[in-house]
């Protein structure tokens, strides 16, 4: 059965190995999917065959309430509500490492880890660990789950001294663990949790605004590491593997997002984000202001028919107008029309890792016309038309031109060098970042105000 169940773990391993693989790319993510899914049912499947299982009601309760709290939120959750879904979940994951090494602790036996006050070393270093990382993970979702959903202010809370608290509080932790090892008692333990859990509120209340993309991706990897601990502590090889893959993946994603806003990653690690970009003043805006041109979809299908090449660029607005489908309909018309159309994204785009990329593989956009940053955005210059479609940040200059603001040194999309730039949006109002956006004011823009999808709609009845 040993041989079996190490076997058929390995297989699952091979199959989230084959996820990850498939999940990096739009074109292979649905095989990404079902590698995934096979894995889990594998590894579930074994779990529950193995001899240690001693009674099976509480496992199927415990699946039949978390399956079905699962399956009525997923039923119900908004895409665009996803992120502070994630941190939700996420914040789980580091409480359940926190019980199960609490538990080790008080029923080492149960775990074959030694007796009460006599635990293997080693076994303490592994569930002392545990317990930091998922009590870091356990707060700091909390924190990003309440920032993200606006219970809390979404802005960074920065104040003085602040590394030196952080870097303080994580020496103390490895403080308390040698003093875990040495003495096995139940002091050092409480102590090591409620110092990790004060440390994950305070890495996570400095990072906001637009650096939020990182802080959902770095409290993933979080989670895994969390995981894995859960894994040693419990000997199950397979936990291990999975928890480090999610570490390890949320590790890289973080480190690109970070590329991809110009941050440090060790800036993020330190919870020390914005302290260098002046993030606090977060209302900064930028430049000269002019006077705001609204035109009409009649004038927007005019000016694109006419155009040689039409960059559109999708935001948050596209999302939650759930405009994808039209916007298809508008760019095959253009098409048809001899227009040359492309697709740029920008790394954060949206409310969460490859939101617009979904969202335009869902309406059929051809996975050729869309392009990511770096690959577009000199062709803003020879563009004729830039169709930004409910987004906002990503293209605000003040990134680039106003160190006091909270996007200073975030990468964005030139769409100002475009010829003639459309805006999409409701209203005034700024993005997520708070910040406004001297676009508006510029001389080759022109505001479409109105619902993401109704314009669009207009639009392409103007153009048909
Ligand atoms: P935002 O800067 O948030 O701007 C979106 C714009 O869409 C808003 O200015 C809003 O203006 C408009 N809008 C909202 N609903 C609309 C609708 N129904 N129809 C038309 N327009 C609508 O979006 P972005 O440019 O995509 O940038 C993303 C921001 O979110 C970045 O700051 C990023 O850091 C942050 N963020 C990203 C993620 C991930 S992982 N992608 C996660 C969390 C936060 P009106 O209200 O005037 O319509």
């Amino acid at each position: 059965m040993e041989t079996l169940s190490a076997l058929l773990y390995l297989v699952a391993s091979v199959c989230f190995i084959m996820a990850l693989r498939g999940l990096s790319s739009p074109e292979t993510s649905r095989q990404g999917n079902f590698f995934g899914m096979a894995g889990m049912t594998i590894a579930v499947l074994t779990t529950l065959a193995l001899p240690i299982v001693q009674s099976y009601w509480m496992i199927v309760l415990g699946i039949a309430i978390g399956g079905g709290i699962g399956y009525v939120i997923a039923k119900k959750i908004e895409m665009t509500a996803l992120p502070q879904l994630v941190a939700a979940f996420h914040s789980l994951v580091g409480l359940a490492a926190v019980f199960v090494a609490l538990s080790a602790f008080y029923s080492p036996e149960a775990y074959g880890i030694g007796v009460p006050g006599a635990i293997a070393k080693g076994s303490l270093v592994e569930m002392a660990l545990g317990t930091a990382i998922g009590a870091i993970t356990f707060t700091g979702s909390i924190v990003a789950f309440a920032k993200l959903q606006g219970l809390v202010t979404g802005k960074p809370l920065v104040f003085p001294f602040q590394h030196h608290l952080n870097a303080g509080l994580g020496i103390l932790t490895i403080l308390l663990i040698v003093w875990l090892v040495q003495s096995n008692a139940d002091a050092p333990m409480w102590l090591i949790v409620a110092v990790s859990l004060a440390l994950g509120l305070l890495l996570i209340l400095p990072i906001g605004g637009a650096d939020m993309p990182v802080v959902i991706s770095m409290l993933n990897s979080y989670s895994g590491w969390a995981a894995a601990g859960i894994g040693f502590t419990l000997q199950n090889n397979l936990l291990i593997v999975t928890g480090a893959l999610v570490g390890s993946s949320g590790a890289i994603l973080s480190y690109i997002m970070c590329k991809g806003m110009n941050r440090s990653i060790f800036n993020v690690i330190l919870g020390g984000f914005g302290g260098d970009s002046g993030a606090s003043s977060a209302a900064a805006g930028g430049g000269e202001r002019g006077t705001v041109k609204a035109g009409s979809p009649e004038d927007a299908a005019y000016i694109m028919k006419n155009a040689q090449s039409v960059i559109i660029v999708p935001g948050y607005g596209m999302a939650v107008a759930q405009a994808q489908h039209a916007l298809r309909e508008m760019a095959d018309l253009l098409k048809k029309e001899g227009v040359e159309v492309k697709y740029a994204i920008h790394p954060v785009a949206g409310r969460m890792p490859g939101h617009m990329n979904v969202l335009l593989a869902e309406a059929n956009v051809p996975y050729d016309e869309v392009f990511e940053l770096e690959d577009i955005n000199r062709d803003f210059g020879t563009a004729d038309v830039a169709f930004v479609i409910g987004a906002n940040d990503v293209t605000n200059p003040a990134a680039k031109t106003d160190p006091q603001s909270p996007i200073y040194g975030m990468p964005i999309l030139d769409v100002e060098k475009a010829k003639t730039v459309f805006f999409i949006k409701r209203g005034m109002a700024a993005g997520y970042a708070g910040v406004e956006n001297e676009l508006f004011f510029r001389p080759n823009t022109m505001m479409l105000f109105g619902d993401a999808k109704k314009v669009t709609e207009e639009v392409v009845k103007a153009t048909e």
